[in-house]
């Protein structure tokens, strides 16, 4: 039994600690915000928050997160940074098929729990890791910023 903190509220995983944060949330916890993409750290699709830092949960074994604090897109509006992000992302209508962008968001409230004013190289630094195959970084980096004038 792994316990963590998961969304706020203290959680029990019955499975094997080699697994994967990424299906211990889709499988088990039945969290399906969190998508897959690569498996390889590589696409940041399966971004989560785990004790506030951005992690690739496709590679994360769930045995690394025992005893910390998980936040997935299901509960980023409960935080001041994802609610703001998520709004942003609304008025800007970022989105285009969608898939990449539980992770977008959470990788841009990570950056935003950090840095209320965020350049545009922060923003690029930030985000670099998570690829958007419908190409909408132009819209993902208004849409930060934003979001930090409405945390202003
Ligand atoms: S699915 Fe984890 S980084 Fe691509
Ligand atoms: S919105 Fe389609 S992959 Fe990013």
């Amino acid at each position: 039994m792994i316990k963590l903190n998961l969304n706020g509220k203290d959680h029990e995983f019955d499975a094997p600690g080699d697994m994967p944060l990424l299906w211990a949330l889709r499988d088990v916890a039945g969290l399906t915000g969190t998508k897959y993409g690569c498996g390889m750290a590589l696409c940041g699709a399966c971004t989560v928050h785990v004790d506030g830092q951005p992690t690739r949960a496709c590679v994360t074994p769930l045995a690394a997160v025992a005893g910390k604090q998980v936040v997935t897109i299901e509960a980023i509006a409960e935080q001041p940074a994802g609610k703001a992000v998520q709004e942003a992302w609304r008025k800007l209508d970022v989105v285009q098929c969608g898939y990449c962008q539980s992770g977008q968001i959470m990788a841009a409230s990570a950056l935003l729990s950090a840095n209320r004013n965020p350049s545009d190289a922060d923003i690029d630094t930030a985000m670099s890791g998570n690829l958007c195959r419908c190409a909408t970084y132009v819209r993902i980096r208004a849409a930060i910023h934003e979001a930090a004038r409405s945390l202003a």
